[in-house]
């Protein structure tokens, strides 16, 4: 059975820089709030028009299949893992497959937020296992600048996240002492609205306030994206930030150690923890959870924010491209976040 094996990655993020201070003058914060609270000093925004989460994926996705030494018209199957599309619908897989000119290929979209890059590479690992594909293009790409409320309402929330996009090309490979070892997929949905953005939706809260029978179609087509929606912010995503925190510092550590017992190995055999980059104090309690070393973590969420679907490939390629990571090295990522969902992967490189 063949496995599969990181074969190129790539990482970008928009030129433009926004430090702490800068936030001061949309909403009531300070550098010291957030610096203390989730150690973020500075994020990346997105160009407003020339750039979306499509675009950031492409620069990414170019630079993994440049260094995999393959091209775009070799790539079989596209899974994509975003909070941020361009569009609604259709998804980012189909803009990325145009925008870069690729065959007629499948592409995939995947909605699982902070944990959507090791969704997205798990789904794409079991068609390279089952020999339906030879190069996946796996990407993780966010544009968060365009949909956080930048008042100071919505402070809790807009401080910590930043737009980029990561891509590896997942390969087969014959050679077993490489690649993917195990991927571990989780969910627990009685949290689901303690981190979510409820509107644009379907869901039937409006309903229970009023008569459904008084509504006739026009109104009902409105209620989709209605201007109270709008006006009382429920268009901007919600987090219960300590429910949130409460969580993942048990989650993180539980999936990682599942990945570790599952292919015969302890915390202290980990060459490098890629956790997804949440929060500088929940990577900081994992690490301390499971014993490791400043060496063993890779953090980058102070230049970056949390970028959510991109945060664990930008992380990986950044670490990668600093040297941090060796042929036959043990590489564990793990993801928590919206839904709930978690997932880790265990790789050697
Ligand atoms: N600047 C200044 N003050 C702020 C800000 C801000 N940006 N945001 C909130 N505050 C204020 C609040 O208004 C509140 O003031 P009050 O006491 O006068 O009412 C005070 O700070 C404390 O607010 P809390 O929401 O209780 O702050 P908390 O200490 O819980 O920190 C945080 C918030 C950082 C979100 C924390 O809960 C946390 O780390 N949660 C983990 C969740 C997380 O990291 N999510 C990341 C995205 S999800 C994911 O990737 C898994």
């Amino acid at each position: 059975m063949p496995r599969s094996k990181i074969a190129g990655i790539g990482m970008y993020v928009p030129e433009k820089v926004v430090t702490n201070n800068e936030l001061k003058q949309y909403m009531d914060t300070d550098d010291q709030w957030i610096q203390e609270r989730t150690g973020i000093q500075e994020r990346h925004y997105a160009h407003r028009t020339e750039e979306t989460t499509t675009t950031m994926a492409v620069e990414a996705a170019s630079i993994a299949i440049k260094r995999a030494g393959i091209s775009a018209a070799d790539i079989d199957f596209i899974v994509f893992a975003t909070l941020s599309p361009d569009y609604y619908f259709p998804g980012c897989g189909v803009l990325l497959q145009r925008a870069m000119k690729m065959k007629e290929i499948g592409a995939l979209d995947v909605r699982n937020q902070c944990s959507g890059f090791l969704y997205a590479l798990s789904v794409a690992d079991q068609f390279i296992k089952t020999g339906m594909y030879k190069n996946i293009l796996v990407v993780g790409s966010e544009k968060h600048s365009f949909g956080l409320d930048f008042t100071t309402r919505g402070r809790n929330i807009s401080v910590i996240f930043g737009d980029g996009a990561g891509a590896v090309v997942l390969q087969a490979t014959e050679n077993e002492q490489s690649g993917i070892l195990s991927t571990h997929l989780h969910s627990d949905g009685e949290s689901a609205e303690i981190l979510a953005m409820y509107n644009p939706g379907t869901h039937a809260n409006h309903w229970a306030e009023k008569n459904y029978a008084a509504f006739d179609e026009a109104e009902i087509g409105q209620m989709f994206m209605s201007h109270t929606m709008i006006d009382q912010a429920q268009n901007f995503p919600f987090m219960d930030g300590q429910s949130v925190f409460k969580k993942a510092v048990v989650k993180f550590p539980e999936v990682i150690m599942e990945a570790l017992y599952k292919n015969g190995y302890n915390p202290s055999d980990i060459n490098l923890l890629i956790p997804h980059q949440a929060n500088l104090r929940i990577s900081q309690f994992v690490q301390q959870k499971l014993k490791l070393r400043d060496d063993q973590v890779y953090n980058n969420i102070q230049h970056y924010g949390n970028t959510t679907a991109a945060s664990v490939p930008i992380a990986l390629c950044e670490a990668w491209q600093k040297g941090m990571i060796k042929e036959g090295d043990l590489v564990c990522l793990a993801a928590f976040g919206s839904g709930f969902t978690w997932a880790s992967a265990l790789l050697k490189w």
